[in-house]
């Protein structure tokens, strides 16, 4: 795709995205307590296996896997140097998110622990210092490991008292300081990954259908409690959900398989926006609980906090389509990562199997307006591959430039197309571990880490060439790409 010449609005907030436990380190360090991400072991394979064994027991087993997240890109005493770039670049805005672990290690505590607390407030301090705004999420795939035991995760109503008394001690602490908000992180997601969703593993047909969706119902009233709370304490800040979005084509015209594609759209695309914006359950639904002899425990006021208490703007992730058919055989599955799928023919995919699709973003911008009609925030974007640093010291990631450069020519189009888009916050704008494969060798920066998969290096930051890159594009506001 070549450059187009569209502007973006003066006010576009250009920035960058990352998540506390991919980021921070410091894992056991200011009292913090487990989360599950610090659970979850490193390398692809053993990744994979974790998140999909029903008897997972969120526990560390030190003698057999390794544990990339609890060092991390040890941004929690780095966070200095780094936002120093950050700002180098230019950035409106950062995305991050607060480890509910910092705040209630355990998460039932009454009071929060004040290390925690004290931790964000240098971050903010810091960021504020440059002019950049923080994007705040609240829970980002780390639930306290102790929830998850002894209280059964979101499944359990009590989380929901215990995720609004984290929520009301962080928005009272940094009401003055932070102005975008974020609920749970990829709230859908929870469907293909419950361990990091949910915060439990799917054991049985009760877990899969009943436990599932009763646990979603409590994420929509902790959401929507998210949202009243924030309304009233910072009338001028915004807070919006955030879903994993990726368009799902139709593998042909066989109008099997475009239903089967609509079916699988609404389920994981739409199910949770349209009650985190709508403020209701979509008729669709109604079926499909009923189906699967789904039951929800609705308490009284529910319906009414949902409806009232509805989100003001979607974040939302893209980083490829999704091409669906309802039979598929074993050879036609789209491979290397975690979504269902056949491969689409007309797309390439990255390393790790991710299909590269520019135009499935202004798809994407174009039916995510058109049905809500709310202001959008694409939260993550990137290509995870992997890096080489030259004997002179260079990194040269033009495939990474390539990428993003047809990615925000599309943004680009949907503005043009009517779309109102706040902002871009491109993922892992520093290297970081990956989420899905616990590796560091899957990147995404325009800042390179060195650290490795097999737990070496020295942490020392160092700019790519898509670091120069981007700060142009930002700093033209769009133009020069
Ligand atoms: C999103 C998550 O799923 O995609 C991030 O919100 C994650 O946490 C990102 O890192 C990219 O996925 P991965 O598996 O390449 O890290």
């Amino acid at each position: 795709m070549g450059q187009n010449n569209h502007k973006f609005p003066k006010e576009f907030l250009w920035g960058g995205a990352t998540a506390a436990n991919q980021a921070e380190g410091g894992y056991s360090e200011g009292n913090k307590g487990k989360s599950i991400a610090d659970v979850l072991p490193g390398g692809k394979k053993n990744r994979h296996k974790v998140l999909q064994d029903p008897h997972f027991d969120f526990e560390i087993h030190l003698d057999q896997y390794s544990y990339p997240n609890h060092e991390a890109i040890d941004f929690y005493h780095r966070y200095k140097e780094d936002i120093a770039l950050f700002s180098e670049m230019g950035f409106k805005v950062f995305r991050m998110s607060i480890a509910w672990t910092r705040i209630f290690p355990n998460g039932d505590e009454l009071e929060p622990n004040e290390e925690g607390l004290d931790f964000y407030d240098h971050i903010f301090d810091e960021l504020h210092k440059y002019g950049i705004e923080p994007i705040v999420t609240i829970s980002h795939y780390e639930m306290p490991v102790h929830l998850v035991k002894h209280y059964g995760g979101w499944r359990n109503r009590q989380v929901v008292t215990f995720f609004e008394r984290y929520v009301n001690a962080i928005f009272n602490r940094y009401k003055g300081k932070v102005k975008y908000w974020m609920t749970f992180n990829e709230i859908n997601s929870g469907l293909i990954m419950p361990i990091v969703g949910l915060g439990f593993s799917i054991q049985n047909e009760e877990d899969k259908y009943q436990a599932t969706f009763q646990a979603y119902h409590h994420q929509f009233v902790a959401s929507s409690l998210a949202v009243k709370a924030c309304h009233e304490l910072m009338p001028n800040a915004k807070i919006g959900c955030m879903i994993l979005y990726a368009p799902v084509y139709s593998y042909d015209s066989n109008p099997e398989n475009v239903m089967y594609a609509l079916q699988e759209e609404r389920l994981f695309n739409y199910f949770c926006a349209d009650v985190q914006v709508r403020g209701k359950y979509p008729a669709y639904m109604k079926r499909y609980l009923k189906e699967n002899n789904i039951e929800l425990d609705i308490q009284d006021d529910d319906l009414d906090l949902l409806k009232e208490h509805t989100v003001d703007y979607i974040g939302f992730s893209y980083y490829m389509s999704r091409t669906e058919k309802k039979v598929k055989t074993p050879e036609e599955k789209a491979q290397g990562n975690i979504m269902s799928g056949v491969k689409n023919p007309f797309l390439k995919a990255s390393d790790w199997g991710w299909e590269i699709d520019p135009i499935g973003l202004r798809i994407s911008l174009n039916e995510l307006y058109d049905r809500y009609q709310i202001p959008l925030f694409i939260v993550e974007n990137g290509l995870g591959a992997y890096d080489k640093v030259e004997e002179d010291g260079s990194i040269n990631d033009d495939y990474r430039i390539d990428y993003l450069r047809d990615h925000i020519n599309a943004m680009k189009d949907s503005i043009v197309d009517g779309v109102e888009l706040l902002g871009y916050t491109s993922w892992g704008c520093i290297d970081l571990v990956s989420a899905t494969s616990g590796e560091f060798s899957k990147r995404y920066g325009f800042i390179y880490v060195d650290k490795h998969d097999v737990g070496s290096g020295t942490l020392a930051r160092k700019k790519k060439k898509s670091f120069y890159w981007y700060k142009d594009v930002i700093s033209t506001n769009g133009e020069k790409l």
